[in-house]
């Protein structure tokens, strides 16, 4: 396992949430790696290096300092360190289009070919790139022939290990995932390389989980998995606004449903919608390459789960101005939950933004409460600067607030004394559950109007 010689060098270029948990675990998994997180950002790299470390994950902290200073650093220095890796991971960010061709659904590759260009620069032998970042299918050609460029006679060898992690259980992902993909080229060099990247999974992961592939494939399986998942989200919730309609309750239908081996019960709770910054980015880039091979209807199909999620967030607004009376004018609405998922600070694309931003256009005052989002939530929020008050405490979020919105599943929203709670606020006092996660029937005896999502609403008038 160990090299006699020299410690191998990784590098990875991209300290987001993929690449300081991704190394981090590499790190710890591997002691005979030397691992270097570089980033252009240099606050977060101090972040990094510091105890306030820039991203919450359950267990990141722990795995970090079990690592850092000894085979894990992080740093600004770029040059020196692409010269000196063996492997460099690119794990930087890839969002979506805001300008010219494909803009608001391509990706928008300009960090990457910055970042390929700068490995070209400063490197004095070859290496292995490897692409972390989710990239739309065949990338891998463009930066092969960008690095390649070269005039210093360097090969560099490209190859696909996306990453599946989910946020919210980044750690426990990576430590234990249900698969880690390869792709690569069916070359010599491209079997080798592939070869090096399987060792290092290889410390931790069991063998049947490393899979390999050709480098499309690898590229093309990322934006496919979460095309599938939002697609099960988008599904379930389009039958949540059904089950409003009729009567029936979602959980119900995705439980007997889900009990199907074909259909599986994971992935089929109705919420407001999906967020994070993948899901829409990498459907819409997903319509976008269809759109480039003329596949019409498929790009069509794949728009449609997008769409489904805007108007269940538009649903959830709606319903919460029409039973308050058709006017949340001046009323206290109290967000339970900024951040798109329960165990991450991250609010990229939440639901909470919409529904936050759209209760201000009607002149409501808004009250956020989070207990790791708030201060992602004054950034997305700071155009509303003053209207909006920010609480770490949700009893006093709540505090005379005519209605509670519950936007995100953190476990603790459902431990909360409402029966205190609603003593507090106006009355009739509304909750509204984009999350199910409340116990409605109690909630209902306490005295609120419950609006569950995709279940029937429970109502004193
Ligand atoms: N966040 C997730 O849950 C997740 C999961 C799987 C895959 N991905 C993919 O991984 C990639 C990174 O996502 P993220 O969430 O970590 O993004 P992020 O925005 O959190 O991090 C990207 C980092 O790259 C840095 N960067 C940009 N250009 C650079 C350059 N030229 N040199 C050095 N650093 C540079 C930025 O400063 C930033 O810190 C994206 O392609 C994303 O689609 C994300």
């Amino acid at each position: 396992m160990s090299s006699p010689n020299r410690q191998k060098k990784i590098m990875c270029i991209g300290a987001g949430y993929v690449g300081g948990p991704t190394m981090a675990v590499i790190a710890a998994q591997c002691p005979d790696y030397r691992v270097t997180v570089v980033d252009i950002n240099e606050s977060r790299v101090r972040a990094w290096n510091s105890e306030s470390l820039p991203i919450y994950e359950p267990g990141l902290h722990e795995t970090v300092k079990k690592a850092r200073g000894r085979n894990l650093f992080f740093t600004t220095e770029l040059d020196s360190n692409i010269r000196d890796a063996d492997i460099i991971f690119v794990s930087v960010n890839t969002p979506t289009k805001t300008f010219g061709e494909g803009a608001g659904k391509a990706a928008d590759l300009q960090y990457w070919e910055q970042t390929a260009r700068k490995i070209v620069e400063a490197s004095e032998s070859d290496k292995i790139v490897v692409e972390k970042s989710t990239l739309p299918v065949r990338t891998a050609r463009a930066m092969e022939r960008i690095l390649n460029a070269n005039e210093k006679g360097i090969h560099f060898e490209v190859v696909s290990n996306p990453e599946f992690l989910a946020e919210g259980t980044a750690i426990a992902d990576l430590l234990n995932p249900d698969r880690v993909l390869i792709g690569s080229h069916d070359t010599d060099s491209g079997r080798r390389a592939c070869g090096e990247i399987v060792d290092i999974f290889a410390h931790w992961v069991s063998e049947e989980k490393i899979i390999t592939s050709n480098i499309w494939s690898a590229e093309l399986s990322k934006l496919t998995a979460n095309a599938f998942l939002a697609q099960r989200i988008s599904s379930i919730n389009s039958i949540s606004a059904l089950c409003e309609k009729t009567e029936a309750d979602i959980s119900q239908v995705a439980c007997a449903m889900g009990m199907d081996k074909r259909i599986g019960n994971k992935f089929l709770k109705a919420s407001v919608g999906f967020g994070g910054s993948c899901f829409k980015k990498d459907i819409l880039n997903l319509v976008y390459i269809c759109e480039h091979y003329g596949l019409v209807e498929v790009a069509r199909y794949w728009r449609s789960v997008v769409d489904i999620n805007e108007y269940q967030e538009h649903r959830f607004f709606q319903t919460m101005v029409r039973v308050m009376f058709n006017t949340v004018a001046g009323k206290r609405i109290a967000l339970f939950g900024f951040a798109f998922k329960a165990d991450t600070g991250d609010t990229r694309e939440s639901p909470a933004i919409y529904i936050a931003r759209r209760l201000l256009e009607e002149n409501a005052v808004v009250v956020v409460t989070d207990p790791r989002a708030l201060d992602n939530a004054r950034k997305d929020l700071a155009p509303y600067n003053g209207a909006v008050e920010y609480v770490s405490d949700p009893c006093t979020a709540a505090k005379g607030a005519h209605a509670i919105a519950v936007l995100t599943e953190w476990e603790e929203y459902a431990r909360l004394d409402y029966a205190k709670i609603y003593q507090t606020m106006v009355h009739p006092s509304f909750i509204f559950d984009g999350r199910n996660i409340l116990d409605h029937r109690r909630l209902h005896a306490l005295g609120f109007n419950v609006f569950p999502t995709g279940k029937p609403s429970l109502k004193h008038f």
